[in-house]
């Protein structure tokens, strides 16, 4: 029997309970000591982790001196600090709510060391792979967790720390590194849920997405078919919900204002109900704008005075906080985030950007197409991947950006396959370009339709043509948001490119956008007017970046609190017109 070792049902309940039940504590600690017997137990279930080659990398520093305990909470209170003086807007008012350490909350604080040379050079395991001395102290940290809970003790970690600073303050030599600060205590209560998702800050991930069959990509659960996650996502997206919608407009008739008086933002409020599913919506907030940067083989045929080098240049200043979306977006108070979908240059890995290179940058689509189909799913993958991944660390709101020099020209053609749209009418000037090189733009996006006749009930082979990896990205970033019924507000004509090819997969995905402005290039007016999208912002600009959709956040957020926090004529004994 292949269950013959298994634990009597009691005990196996048991273990998966503690597991479920095991909880980051912050606040409800008791004043109660820890009794030494108890504190020895749960240090002895962490002593009998697994650790790589046997090394047994780790030591416990149990800390109870209070003036010790006040030296290192100050220590952690200053990294707190310069960590929210970094937060946009909306995430720093809700890291103010949050309680991130109980140091001196909690009778006792154990820190979990690791010796990566414990054992000498011939550690079983170590050599290929130094970080698993690391993991073996982190393996030690879960077990005292675990075992804590099952004690009825609550446990903290706290990871605002110089690691050296706090090194220091606990006399480790200097061969000792830090793993884990934990503040342990008996508690009121423990919390059903992490606090960081009871207080909206980050989902868990469905356990889903984690699983992946044979290779990264086919995700399902044993026993299950591997999912496609495109197919998977295209089948979640579904209209809004039409008792919310028919709420919000019936609130908005009643709110302490003419009828319509708020004009466009009516209309936002009421489609951002029904894609909550309920009157009030929830606030858009917090904000993402994520820049998809990917460069163009169609760049070759001369249709920007741009080197190609300025897409790398530009995603150095978006992380250096530098371009224009930057700014708009620290006024907006919303998160700027680059993803490399295609930049034809290795990039250096800094924080905010997230590498997803499909290829440095695609072909030329006057050759052949820009990319493969599979290129194009990867890239549309990525995209919906990234949303996902923006939604549950918390973001209640995705903006998209984009970056690539000559995106406008690949912009041309897509809409010119989705609408059908005539060449010289979907084209524009982008950055600025001379009458020569415009009509050779014009000439481009015409070689480029009648080389691949591109048939638009094929979304992804349209892609493929003429797509850049961005626009297939943000493509997959709209429809990533839409199935999750989170706002997508969409950017230019390269944002409207990729929601043309999203709601061709996905005809209801254009329930999740909202047009944040009208660019002054001529093709964004044909295809919002065949999404059936009004802009809130026309302001003539053409930068792209999302510059122009953050600019539209607050207008979007303004919607939905009026619907939240307006007075209705009954509630505030204000008079209704008579007829
Ligand atoms: C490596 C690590 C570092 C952490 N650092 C902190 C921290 O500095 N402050 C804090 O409040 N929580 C910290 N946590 C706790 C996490 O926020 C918490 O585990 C997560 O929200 C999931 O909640 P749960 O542990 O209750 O399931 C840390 C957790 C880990 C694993």
């Amino acid at each position: 029997m292949s269950d013959e070792n298994r634990f009597p049902d009691e005990q196996r309940e048991a273990v998966y309970r503690v597991i479920a039940e095991r909880r980051d504590v912050r606040r409800g600690f008791r004043a109660d000591p820890v009794p030494a017997d108890v504190l020895g137990r749960v240090l002895a279930a962490a002593h009998q982790a697994p650790s790589v080659g046997f090394s047994q990398p780790w030591d416990f520093i149990v800390i109870t001196d209070r003036a010790r305990r006040e030296r290192i909470a100050a220590l952690a209170r200053r990294h707190a600090g310069q960590y929210a003086d970094e937060l946009p807007g909306a995430r720093a008012r809700a890291f103010d709510r949050l309680k991130i350490e109980s140091i001196l909350d909690t009778p006792v604080n154990v820190v979990v060391s690791c010796d990566r040379t414990r054992g000498g050079r011939h550690t079983l395991g170590r050599r290929t792979q130094p970080k698993t001395a690391d993991f073996s102290s982190v393996l030690a940290v879960a077990n005292l967790w675990l075992a804590a809970r099952a004690e009825g003790l609550g446990v903290g970690w706290v990871s605002f720390f110089d690691e050296r600073e706090l090194a220091a303050e606990l006399g480790l030599p200097p061969h000792l590194e830090v793993i884990a600060y934990l503040c342990v205590g008996y508690v009121t209560e423990f919390a059903p849920e992490p606090e960081l998702a009871t207080a909206g800050w980050a989902r868990r991930r469905p356990v889903a997405w984690a699983v992946h069959a044979e290779q990264f990509g086919r995700r399902g659960l044993p026993g299950e078919e591997p999912v496609d996650p495109l197919a998977e996502v295209i089948a979640a997206i579904a209209p809004p919900d039409a008792t919310a919608m028919a709420a919000a407009a019936e609130r908005q008739d009643r709110m302490t204002k003419p009828r319509g008086s708020l004009g466009l933002l009516e209309d936002v409020s009421v489609r951002l109900a029904g894609l909550a599913g309920t009157c009030p919506p929830p606030l858009p907030e917090p904000a993402c704008v994520a820049v998809f940067a990917g460069d163009h083989g169609v760049h070759a045929q001369g249709v920007s005075p741009w080197p190609q080098e300025v897409t790398a240049q530009m995603v150095a200043n978006f992380l250096a906080g530098g371009a224009v979306v930057n700014a708009f977006a620290a006024q907006a108070g919303a998160e700027v985030t680059v993803v490399d979908v295609g930049v034809a240059a290795e990039l250096e890995p800094l924080p905010g950007l997230l590498p997803r290179k499909i290829a440095p940058g695609t072909a030329d689509f006057t050759e052949g197409p820009a990319m493969t189909r599979e290129q194009a799913v990867a890239a549309l993958t990525v995209g919906l991947e990234v949303a996902r991944d923006l939604v549950a660390a918390g973001n209640r709101c995705l903006i998209t950006g984009d970056m690539g020099i000559a995106n406008t020209t690949a912009s041309a053609a897509l809409i010119c396959a989705f609408t059908g749209a005539d060449p010289a009418e979907a084209t524009g000037r982008g950055t600025g370009i001379d009458a020569a090189t415009y009509a050779r733009k014009i000439d481009v996006v015409c070689r480029g339709l009648a080389r691949h006749r591109p048939d638009p009930a094929d979304p992804v082979g349209v892609l493929a043509a003429f797509g850049g990896f961005e626009h297939a990205a943000l493509a997959g970033f709209i429809l990533g948001g839409a199935a999750l019924r989170v706002p997508v507000i969409l950017d230019g004509v390269i944002a409207g490119a990729a929601a043309l090819a999203a709601a061709a997969l996905a005809p209801a995905a254009v329930g999740a956008c909202f047009a944040g402005h009208r660019s002054a290039e001529p093709g964004h007016a044909v295809t919002l007017d065949h999404l059936g999208l009004r802009p809130l912002v026309d302001l003539g600009l053409r930068l792209g970046e999302g510059t122009g959709a953050v600019l539209a956040l607050p207008l979007v957020q303004s919607a939905a609190r009026a619907l939240r926090d307006v007075a209705t004529f009954d509630s505030a004994g204000v008079a209704d017109k008579s007829m």
